[in-house]
This record gives C-alpha cells, structure tokens and sequence, in this order.
C-alpha cells in the first residue's frame, strides 16, 4: 500500500540551484514542491531541521555479484550497502558467474532481485555468443552491453574488429550504449605470480596495466564506434590523456560519455604501495599528475559521470599477497561521504556533483523520469547531514566486502536518509528491513 510522505523545513537542490522548503511525495511521485503552509497534507511529516536534499544517488558502475559469487555480495547486501551510502540505483555489471550474457541469465537474475532489492537496480549485459541473441537481451531491458577487452565474458572474439563491429553496429540499432573498461592486459599472468616479493608483483601490475595500455584501448573503441556509430561510454578513465583523446574523437562522435571513480580522484600510487592488495584494482591507481588531469575534467564538465566501481571481495580474499588477491574495492557506501566532503572542501561544486551522480546517469543509461528534483519525477531522494566529522571504518560497512584503501579517511558528510521511490529505506544509519521497495530498470 503506497502513502503519501511531506518533507518540510529542508535545503532542496533543484534546477542548479537551493530552494528552502518542502516537497510531498504520493505513490512514489514528487507531486508537489513549495513553501508551508502551502503545501497538501500528507499521512506522515517530516521535518529535516534544514539538511539538505538532492536527487537520490545513481551508481552506474556496481557488480552485486550474487549466484555463485554470493559470498562476496548479493543483491541484499549490495543494495543495502547502497542504500546506506545515500544511493537509490545501481547499475549491475555482468561479469558474474555465471555471466549476464543471454536473456535466460538476465532473467535469472531479474528473478532473484526481485523481493531482494532496497534501491533500484539496472542490468548491463556482456556481448551474447549469438548475435541475435542482442534483441533478446534488448527485450529484456538490458540498460547497455559491457565489454572487458583484457577479459572476456563470452566466447566473442574481441580482438576481431571485424566481429566486434557485427555486434556493436546491432547495438547501435537499439541505441543502447556500449561501455568499454579501457585495458588491454600485455604481461604474462603466470611470471607474475612468480614473483616472490611484493613491491615488484605491484610494480609488474603496474606495468602491465599502463596509461598507454589504457588510452590505446580507448582510441580503439573510439574508432569502432564511429563506424558502428555507436553511444560509447568509456568506464573509470584514469589519465590526462585519455580525458585529451576523448576530447579529440567527441568531434567526431558527441556520443561518447566518460565516467571516473573516487578512488582514481583521491588516491595515488603511493597508496597501491601502501595498502598493498587492499589498494589493489583495475585500472590501477595512477600517478599524482593524472589525479591532477581529472579533476580539472571533474570541474569543467568533460567528466560525465561519478561511479563507485563497487568491487566486493571477501576479507580472505584480499588478505592474499598482492598477486593473488582479486582486483577490486568496495566503493557504493563510500561514494556519497567522500566527494560530499570534496564538495564541503570546496574542490567540486554541488551543481556538478549532482549533474555526474544523477542527472547525466540518468539520461545516459536511459533511466526515465529520475534523476532531478521535480514535480512529476520520482521521488529518489538522497538526503546529507553536512555536519559530521568522522573516519570511513571498513567494520562498520553493510557490503560483505570489509576493508577499503580510505580507512581512516576523513569524511564531513553523510547519508542521513534514503528515500527510493518514495519510501524511506534508510533513516538515520537504520535500514527499514521491511523496505526492499526497489524496482528493476528502466
Ligand atoms: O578491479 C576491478 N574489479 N576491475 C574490474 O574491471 C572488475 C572488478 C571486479 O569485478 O572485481
Ligand atoms: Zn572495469
Ligand atoms: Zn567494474
């Protein structure tokens, strides 16, 4: 049974600029915003002594795992972590096992969400080893098809441009995009593990996961998809020079959008050796001179988005030596705190914070009316105390995945509320356990 819901008393962030007041939310709608005592009643009233409100938070780069990876995360726990992050959708990778790559999984997976879910959540698939089986996936309401050029999920051969055009020019038809993680592994895994000590396994896996590595792949898929005339979405760029090359290939296609990560914006080399298999993701952390190259991006709006590249691992797992340990950092709970205090820090403004975690996500993965603070939108709102000091505690995360490279970090805002199509899932660190009220997008 859907209420209604009035939030009074708040700073709302709308149309790029504060708006005091309030809003009320009926069956899962913003209805109105305004001014007491103009506003309808409703069943419950909250007042939110001025904290702030803003478009509820979109991940588009999550892996939830589940199935046979459960004891990393399921969609319970990967969506609780969400929700207790001040995140309202995630975006699920489909490097699962068994992988997201035909509709049947897709449907499997759908399946198991269903019930499951505290925030919404969409599903990217990989390329299918049947090329019809794309409208299949299409129906299906795939939200775009992944690819790992330095991992492949399926039998499809991407280093075959030919091949590999087949299947994007099919997507390109249902105009989904197609996201690339920009790596091409050049090593040799089985010299690596050879390796005794772990200052050199960290300096081989830097190698082997190089800047150049990084913008060659890019400048490949840039090219690609100017033929198939694809929407590209590059995931987690990490260097000045890819941000330059995206530049470059968006006049000859604007289709192409970018995504970078907290951890790529806060944290550097140093850290790999610091925290060692703990610090451990791809595209690795880079050099302070890149970190430096993406910020300017984050700021003057050549950056589309913000993600977490929620990674989850067990604690066993990544307690291996470096080279054994899988790469991959939780990040969904830690997303909001982080870059909120960046904002507080004044080093990014909440305009553009608020375009990369909601309303570009929202347009670029195709998610419908969300994604903005207006009459008519749903109500996906995430709200912050700016008024907290503290440090990221990997013990106290809801993600199976307990450590992180920002323990200790500190941290100036929090989440205080989750509101996901208009129910309240979070409040006050306290998940409503009763509220998986999420829906499968778009
Ligand atoms: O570090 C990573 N971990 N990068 C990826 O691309 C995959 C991810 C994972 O699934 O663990
Ligand atoms: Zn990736
Ligand atoms: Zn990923």
């Amino acid at each position: 049974m859907q209420t209604s819901l009035k939030i009074t008393n708040a700073k709302i962030f709308t149309r790029h600029a504060f708006f005091s007041g309030g809003l009320v939310i009926e069956d899962g709608v913003i209805t109105k915003i305004g001014k007491e005592p103009k506003l309808p009643q409703a069943d419950t009233t909250l007042n939110l002594n001025g904290q702030l409100v803003i478009p509820g938070i979109i991940d588009a780069h999550v892996h939830l795992r589940d199935f046979q990876l459960a004891y990393k995360e399921t969609f319970l726990t990967g969506t609780k972590a969400a929700a207790m992050g001040g995140v309202t959708t995630v975006l699920d990778m489909p490097n699962t096992k068994p992988p997201t790559i035909n509709a049947i999984r897709l449907q499997e997976k759908k399946q198991q969400a269903k019930d499951n879910i505290f925030t919404n959540v969409g599903f990217f698939s990989g390329l299918p080893e049947s090329i019809d089986d794309i409208e299949n996936l299409v129906r299906e309401k795939t939200v775009g098809f992944k690819i790992y050029p330095h991992m492949p999920i399926s039998s499809v051969d991407l280093n075959d441009d030919n091949v590999l055009l087949e299947f994007l020019k099919v997507v390109s038809s249902y105009n989904l995009p197609i996201c690339i993680h920009p790596d091409t592994f050049k090593g040799d895994q089985k010299q690596i593990s050879l390796l005794i000590d772990e200052k050199e396994q960290i300096s081989d896996f830097l190698r082997t996961h190089d800047t150049q590595s990084e913008i060659e792949s890019i400048k490949r898929f840039c090219k690609l998809s100017l033929v198939s005339k694809n929407k590209l979405h590059i995931c987690h760029i990490t260097t000045k020079q890819s941000l330059e090359t995206i530049k470059e290939e968006r006049g000859l296609n604007p289709h192409i959008t970018c995504e970078v990560l907290p951890h790529h914006l806060l944290l550097s080399e140093d850290d790999i050796f610091k925290w060692k298999s703990w610090g451990k993701m791809l595209p690795p952390l880079r050099s302070q001179t890149e970190v430096d190259g993406l910020w300017e991006g984050l700021k003057n709006g050549e950056i589309d988005i913000l993600a977490s590249d929620h990674a989850p691992h067990s604690l066993v797992e990544k307690s291996k030596s470096f080279s054994e340990a899988p790469s991959g950092i939780p990040g969904v709970e830690t997303l909001v705190p982080i870059m909120m205090t960046e904002v507080l820090n004044d080093r990014l403004s909440l305009d553009r914070f608020v375009m990369l975690t909601s309303e570009r996500p929202a347009q670029i993965f195709n998610l419908g009316n969300t994604g903005k603070i207006e009459e008519g939108y749903i109500a996906n709102l995430t709200i912050i105390n700016t008024k907290i000091r503290k440090k990221i505690n990997p013990d106290d995360f809801y993600s199976k995945a307990k450590f992180s490279p920002f323990k200790g970090h500190e941290i100036r805002a929090i989440p205080s509320m989750t509101i996901v199509n208009g129910q309240i899932v979070m409040q006050d660190k306290q998940i409503q356990e009763s509220a998986k009220v999420g829906k499968i997008v778009p």
